[in-house]
Parts: C-alpha cells; structure tokens; sequence
C-alpha cells in the first residue's frame, strides 16, 4: 500500500534508477542501475531502512551510458551483470567483491539491450536486442553462441527469458502490431517451437516464469491483467491457464523470489504491481481445504 512520503528511501544515484534486482545469495542486498551511468550495490539494514541510504556497498563505474539492465549470476556469488542502454550497447560482468570487470563484451549488440537473462547454472545468457535479435553469449569465450534473427516482426520491444536448458521464451511484436510469445529451441533457430499471437495493444509484455510448476506469467505493460501458462514438452507447449484481471493497469511489475513466498499458505508466485503512486503485491495461491504445507506445491 502507500507508504508514508518521509519514509526513508535508498537515494544515493543522481540519476533516475532503471533497474533493479535482489541478490539471490544474500536478502539483503540489492542491485541497482541508473541514467547517472554507475551500477551501485546496497546493503539493506536487517530490520529496514530507519535513515535514508545514501552509501552504497559498492559503486562499480565502467560504463559511460545509462545503465538499464542488471542481473546478478544465479549461482556465482558476488558476480553482477551489467548492461548500457545508450549507444554503447556494452555488456559489463563484474565481481562485485573486488569491483572489478570481468567481463567487458563490446560489439555484440549494434542497438539498444533490452533485457538480458542468465541460464540455470549461469555458464549462458541471453539478450533481447533492438535489431529484432536475440543473442545466446558464452560470456567466458566472449562470443555469441546462437543468434535468432527477426524473433519477432514488429519494431516494438521484445523481451527473451531462459526457460529450460535449451530453450527460450520471446515476447515481442508482429508486423501487424499483434502482441505475441515465442518458444525457441537454442540447437535449432531455424524456425520457433511456436508463436502465440496474443492481442493487439501497445504494452510491452513483461515474462516472468517459474521453474518449479512450469508456470509462465505474462504481464503486459500498461495492462490491467497477468495472463499465465503452462510450458510442456509436447506440442503445442505453451498452455493458456487463465488471467488474472483487476482494474488499475500496471506500470510495472517485480516477481518475488521463490523462497520468499508463504508456502504454508499455498502460495505460489507472488508480484508487485507497480501503480502510479503504490506498490501492490498481488499473491496467487492454490486453493486448498486446510493451509498448511503441500510439498505437491
Ligand atoms: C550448465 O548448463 C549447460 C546446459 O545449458 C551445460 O551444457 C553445462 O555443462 C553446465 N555447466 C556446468 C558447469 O554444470
Ligand atoms: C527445426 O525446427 C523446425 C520447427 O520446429 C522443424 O520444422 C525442423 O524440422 C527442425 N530441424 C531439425 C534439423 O530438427
């Protein structure tokens, strides 16, 4: 809900803060990054922000444009993915310990980055690019190991996530401006698995997909619902479950981690919708006579 205006906030860049993301190895921490060019990790206070922060953990400076994707490596701590959304176009990996580059990949993408992606176990990730492509990187070879070209039509933004050791899930735009999600097999891009062609609007759709149930969440940009499907392994793959409507359109949305959510109340995803002045967490449950923990779930 909405929060008191003098509730302390993390302020420390001067810029406006285009993402940002919780560190998968420590609750505490979050990473972000911003228009003023720097990536900076926080240390959140255990029991909450009492004071504004100002200071970060560490300041990691290397990029010379906005900075508008982070991800942390799912399974390497203290490693840190960094993207520029301006006419650079590097993508910088760092050991966030030392703030050191590990990894500067430069001349991969000619366009604006707008999302990046690790697989499972981080040794692969994913970018969707504004030249309609979609890249998989070996960041240690520094090279591109498969390239989907025209993933989707349609000049709008697309969006591309892992979903399983070898395939990938894109969301993007067709010719005619339809809204669609694709599933790509990485060892043939010759054609996709298959496209779904969705609706006609303008939002950006946003995926978001757990592993354990094989649920992905698609939630559009400016919408008011979050659409959500079952990925299989037989054909047609991608299982329309249901939606969930309210009424106000989201301006955004963030994905809990998993093991934040309450399991003893059959909580299975749970968002935060981003509204013009709120932050509304929406939580999806599966309906069970008694709440306690189902390891089914
Ligand atoms: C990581 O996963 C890929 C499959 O996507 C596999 O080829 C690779 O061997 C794995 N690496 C490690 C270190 O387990
Ligand atoms: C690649 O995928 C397409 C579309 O699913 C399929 O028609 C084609 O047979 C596949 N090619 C190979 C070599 O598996």
């Amino acid at each position: 809900g909405r929060i008191d205006k003098a509730y302390p906030t993390v302020c420390g860049h001067t810029g406006p803060v285009l993402d940002i993301e919780w560190c998968p190895h420590n609750d505490d921490v979050i990473a972000s990054g911003s228009e003023d060019c720097a990536v900076k990790v926080w240390q959140i206070p255990e029991n909450g922000l009492v004071v504004p922060l100002m200071e970060p953990v560490v300041s990691l400076e290397g990029h010379s444009k906005r900075v508008g994707v982070v991800t942390w490596h799912p399974t390497a701590r203290n490693v840190l993915l960094s993207a520029d959304t301006g006419c650079d176009n590097v993508v910088l990996i760092w050991n966030v310990g030392t703030g050191e580059e590990l990894y500067r990949l430069e001349d991969q993408h000619p366009d604006l980055i707008y999302n990046a992606c690790w697989n499972r176990n981080g040794s692969l990730f994913c970018t969707a690019c504004k030249d309609k492509t979609v890249r998989v990187i070996d960041p240690r070879r520094e090279t591109v190991v498969v390239a989907i070209e025209k993933a989707h039509e349609g000049a709008r933004p697309m969006r591309a996530i892992f979903v399983a050791d070898n395939k990938i899930l894109t969301t993007g735009f067709s010719r005619m401006s339809e809204r669609q999600i694709a599933l790509w097999d990485q060892s043939n891009t010759s054609d996709s698995m298959i496209v779904q062609e969705l609706d006609t609007s303008n939002g950006v759709l946003l995926p978001f997909y757990d592993p354990d149930t094989n649920i992905l969440y698609i939630c559009g940009k400016g919408d008011s619902s979050i659409r959500y499907f079952e990925l299989t392994d037989e054909s047609p793959y991608i299982h329309f479950l249901s939606t969930f409507s309210s009424k106000e359109p989201q301006r955004g949305m963030g994905f809990m981690p998993k093991r934040g959510l309450d399991v003893n109340k059959c909580e299975i995803a749970r968002f935060y919708k981003l509204h013009e002045r709120k932050c509304e967490p929406i939580i999806m449950t599966v309906p069970r006579k008694v709440s306690v923990f189902k390891d089914s779930l």
